[in-house]
């Protein structure tokens, strides 16, 4: 595939994500990490230039990776960039509803298809919300977030008390 975009909210980027891009890096020439300015998250931790910043440090070595981010519609930002396809992930069954609902939009809406990978083994159970509890109650983030963003990222939430 020449060009896909894998878009996301990302707050902080963990190990299960960096999984994802680094498997989509296998069958992807060029792939786009989007972080989505629009979402409905309210309760960011991270500004979106933060989360970019992040995504960046943690994917420096993957020359086919360019970070981004986006106002509006995954589909819109993806039909204006010529991309190919959508890559998400899914973790357990409890992602598919809102996985299938989003995926069947965006082939309505833009005609566009998207490529879900299996979260990679051994990462099915991390997410952001799982993250910021853990770092809340002082315990360290190595097995959770690349180890570049660490220390970074459990400053914040700790502070963030
Ligand atoms: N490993 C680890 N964690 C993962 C993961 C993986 N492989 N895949 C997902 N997650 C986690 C995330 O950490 C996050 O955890 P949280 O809910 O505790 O915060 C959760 O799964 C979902 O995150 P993410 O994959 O970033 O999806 P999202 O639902 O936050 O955002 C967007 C998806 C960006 C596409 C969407 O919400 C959005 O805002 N889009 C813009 C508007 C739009 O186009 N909507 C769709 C209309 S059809």
């Amino acid at each position: 595939m020449k060009k896909a975009l894998f878009p996301g909210t990302f707050d902080p980027p963990t190990l299960g994500h960096l999984n994802i891009i680094k498997r989509a890096c296998t069958f992807c020439e060029c792939l786009y990490v989007g972080v989505a300015n629009n979402t409905q998250k309210t309760n960011a931790i991270f500004s979106v230039d933060e989360r970019v910043e992040m995504l960046r440090e943690v994917t420096k070595s993957l020359s086919q990776v360019k970070v981004t981010s986006f106002p509006g519609l995954v589909v819109d930002y993806a039909l204006s960039h010529g991309m190919d396809a959508l890559i998400r992930s899914l973790r357990t069954s409890s992602d598919l509803d809102y996985e299938f609902a989003m995926a069947l939009a965006n082939r309505r809406i833009g005609d566009i298809e998207t490529n879900f990978l299996m979260a990679g083994e051994g990462l099915g159970h991390i997410s952001s919300t799982l993250i910021k509890e853990i770092a809340r109650n002082g315990r360290r983030l190595d097995a959770f977030v690349p180890k570049e963003i660490e220390e970074k990222v459990f400053r914040r939430l700790t502070s963030a008390l």
